[in-house]
């Protein structure tokens, strides 16, 4: 989550010959091995005699939400789409930009093939004609295997032809807003749509889309192979289910960890081989820079969907960032706005203006927290987007809990 300065033409050339190296490809499970286990034989049953409305009552029954990081249920999801006459497209949103989130990538890099018959069992049940997936482009050793694997599915008569399409994306965090990444797929600039109508009911190329996020549709594989248990089997601080923690920062195994969705702070740094050497738990960002900061105070809170609600902020994509006594928030949250102020797509003044301002002010040696917090109101109001909405979090948290630094 460094900043990332702007772009300057070299610095564009360097990192598309950088994407056009061979990347190193992991050792992954090809569809020969997950055939061999039984891959793929869901969805020809389903195919053959499946009834979409079992698999919903299936996917709610285990409590799976959006796991982009908005926890709208998937079940439900899949109603809305079907409500609205085809065609209807499926759109698989693979543009894991939020600092510090990088689950998609390790479930791609390993199992990919979760992933993929979870998009076709979604798109059965909706009965969407194509898949786009839109992956970034900072994962090449993803889009790769993504390429050998959907060509492998061809082979194999698993997908049509054309159904599934792999797009890249270019390095907009912007694009993964769900509305901005169908603006993107359909080859314009891509800008967040004003909402509603929902991407569900008027989407890509103004069709009725299923959304869904890569860890999203790895479960809904997983609930299909495996019945609902396999998520709300577990509890743990009254919390059912189970969350990938994307975990780094100063922990001694920065990783993805599979953890009971009830975990607090304290569980995930214990998961993560305890504090880096020589440091002292101080703060930690729950979910990306869109959630901000905690102090280590809130250790006992389980990090799960609606836990956080009373502390102001929320779980979103579990991108846990451990800080320590050897970093400040400040510093912490103007990188944030920083990375905010790069990546406002400029649609609307509120956020446009509003990051840049505020990056201004978070340089004061001391900050003026009530213009600050005047202008977080004007940005959170009255912003199109998730993302100028969000922007003010890392500043107003930082404020309320860290009062001493600013
Ligand atoms: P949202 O809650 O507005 O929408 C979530 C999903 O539910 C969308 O697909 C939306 O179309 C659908 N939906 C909501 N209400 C609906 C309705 N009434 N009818 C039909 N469909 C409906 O959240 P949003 O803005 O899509 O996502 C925000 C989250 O994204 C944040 O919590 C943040 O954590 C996360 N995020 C994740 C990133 C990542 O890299 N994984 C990057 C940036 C943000
Ligand atoms: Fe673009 Fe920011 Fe407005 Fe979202 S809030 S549409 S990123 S200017």
């Amino acid at each position: 989550h460094n900043h990332i300065d702007h772009a300057t033409p070299e610095k564009v050339q360097q990192a598309i010959a950088a994407n056009h190296t061979h990347p190193t490809i992991p050792d992954y499970e090809t569809l020969a091995a997950y055939r061999a286990e039984g891959g793929y034989g869901v969805l020809r049953d389903l195919r053959a005699s499946g009834d979409w409305e079992v698999v919903q009552a299936q996917v709610k029954q285990s409590g799976l939400r959006g796991l982009g990081g908005a926890g709208f249920p998937s079940g439900t999801k899949w109603g809305f789409v079907r409500a609205n006459p085809g065609p209807r497209y499926l759109a698989v949103n693979g543009d894991e930009g939020e600092p510090g989130t990088f689950k998609d990538r390790h479930y791609l890099e390993r199992v990919p093939h979760l992933f993929l018959e979870g998009m076709l069992i979604a798109a059965w049940a909706v009965e969407a004609e194509r898949c786009y997936i839109y992956m970034r482009d900072e994962y090449p050793a993803v889009l790769e295997i993504l390429r050998r694997e959907i060509a492998a599915l061809e082979e194999a008569g698993i997908a049509e032809p054309g159904h599934i399409e792999l797009r890249r994306g270019a390095g907009a965090y912007i694009c993964g807003e769900e509305s901005a990444m169908i603006e993107s797929i359909e080859g314009k600039r891509g800008m967040p749509r004003h909402r509603p109508p929902y991407v569900a009911q008027v989407g890509l190329f103004g069709r009725p889309t299923l959304v869904h996020n890569v860890e999203t549709l790895h479960w809904i594989a997983r609930i299909c192979r495996e019945g609902p248990e396999v998520l709300s089997a577990t509890t743990h601080n009254d919390r059912v289910g189970l969350r990938s923690y994307s975990v780094s920062g100063r922990v001694a195994r920065p990783g993805v960890y599979l953890l009971p969705a009830g975990s607090t702070i304290l569980d995930i740094i214990d998961a993560a081989g305890g504090m880096a050497e020589g440091h002292v738990f101080k703060a930690f960002q729950p979910g990306g820079p869109s959630s901000g900061l905690l102090p280590a105070s809130a250790a006992d809170v389980p990090l799960d969907f609606d836990t956080l609600q009373p502390l102001g902020t929320f779980i979103g994509s579990a991108a846990v960032v451990v800080l320590s006594d050897q970093d400040r928030a400040r510093d912490a949250a103007l990188n944030m706005l920083r990375f905010f102020e790069d990546e406002s797509c400029g649609q609307c003044t509120p956020c446009r203006v509003g990051c840049e301002k505020a990056v201004k002010l978070m340089q004061a040696e001391r900050w003026d927290a009530g213009l600050l917090s005047e202008l977080c109101t004007a940005m959170a109001d009255a912003s199109i987007c998730g993302l100028g909405q969000a922007a003010p979090n890392p500043i107003l948290s930082t404020i309320k809990h860290f009062p001493e630094e600013v």
